[in-house]
């Protein structure tokens, strides 16, 4: 079997490059030699030889070099389709409710173009007459909570709207829980291990980028069932699934290739070796 761990070329920091190299022992330990390849390897095309690989874990966001990979015929965990749902959060809410999973009521900004922006605000009324303040404004392609913000009137709200557009967006009800979120890790339909992270800073984020702190957490069976169901119906086999533990559990996001070490040191689960062997069994 020739397989590769695909990261990308860019994003490279001490934190991606320990998560490659976890990955990377991970699979030496199954029996797999894993080539490591940068996402500019190959550069999609019409022509071009198949790579003389049989499946890759894609650990990128590069859901066009995925869907090339997968036209090859080779094997890509996650796929290409998972991974452009998972990364835009207006694709993924209306997926999710395609497939029933709850979440807070998301209203999707409407599409403008990029040299022109919104020249009026009046969709703002309607956002505001389904969803009560506070509400939070998502880009619609994010991560780390740096494009997630809390609007509390309206004024606010139009001033976030005027500086993001004409990046994508959308709007969401604000479940109040605490400052704290539910961070699953799924791998195959199973969950392997899981965190509550709380922000200490009177964020309402919780992730840890920002500061948030993590610790271990038993999901519930309601909890869990919601992470394999939401993660499912993502398309990812491997997933960091976002829990609002507001009254009920509500999905936030399906994170595709999430970064695990965190959890993994504070949960003391070898998320690494799950992946492989998960992968290892898959392929
Ligand atoms: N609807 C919401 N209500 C309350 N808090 C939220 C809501 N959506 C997101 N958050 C908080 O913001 C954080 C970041 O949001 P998320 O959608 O996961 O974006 P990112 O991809 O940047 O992690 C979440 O982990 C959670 O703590
Ligand atoms: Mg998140």
């Amino acid at each position: 079997m020739r397989v590769a761990i695909i990261t990308d070329n860019y994003f490279v920091t001490p934190k991606t490059e320990e998560i490659r190299s976890l990955l990377a022992n991970s699979f030496a330990g199954v029996g797999l030699k894993p080539v490591q390849l940068r996402n500019d390897f190959l550069l999609p095309s019409n022509e071009g030889e198949k790579p003389l690989l049989d499946a890759v874990l894609f650990w990128d966001k590069d859901a066009v070099l995925a869907r090339r990979l997968e036209s090859f015929g080779i094997k890509v965990i996650n796929s290409a389709q998972s991974i452009e749902l998972c990364d835009d959060k207006g694709l993924s809410a209306l997926r999710a409710a395609e497939c029933g999973i709850e979440m807070p009521t998301t209203v999707l900004a409407p599409f403008t173009y990029s040299n022109i922006g919104y020249t009026d605000f009046a969709f703002l009324d309607k956002v505001t007459e389904v969803i009560d303040f506070p509400i939070v404004v998502k880009e619609r392609h994010g991560s780390f909570g740096q494009q997630v913000h809390l609007a509390s009137n309206f004024d606010e709200l139009k001033e976030i709207v005027r500086k993001i557009a004409p990046i994508p967006m959308l709007f969401q009800q604000y479940i109040e829980c605490g400052n704290s979120d539910l961070r699953l890790q799924v791998v195959g339909e199973k969950v392997i291990a899981a965190v509550k992270r709380m922000s200490l800073n009177g964020d309402f984020r919780a992730n840890a980028t920002l500061g948030g702190k993590m610790i271990n957490y038993t999901p519930t069976k309601e909890e869990a069932e919601l992470a394999v169901r939401a993660a499912k119906c993502m398309g990812a086999e491997i997933a960091g699934v976002d829990i609002l533990p507001g009254k009920k559990p509500l999905l936030c996001e399906v994170n595709a290739n999430a970064h695990f070490k965190r959890l993994m040191d504070a949960t003391g689960v070898d998320v690494a070796k799950c992946i492989a062997e998960y992968f290892a069994k898959s392929i």
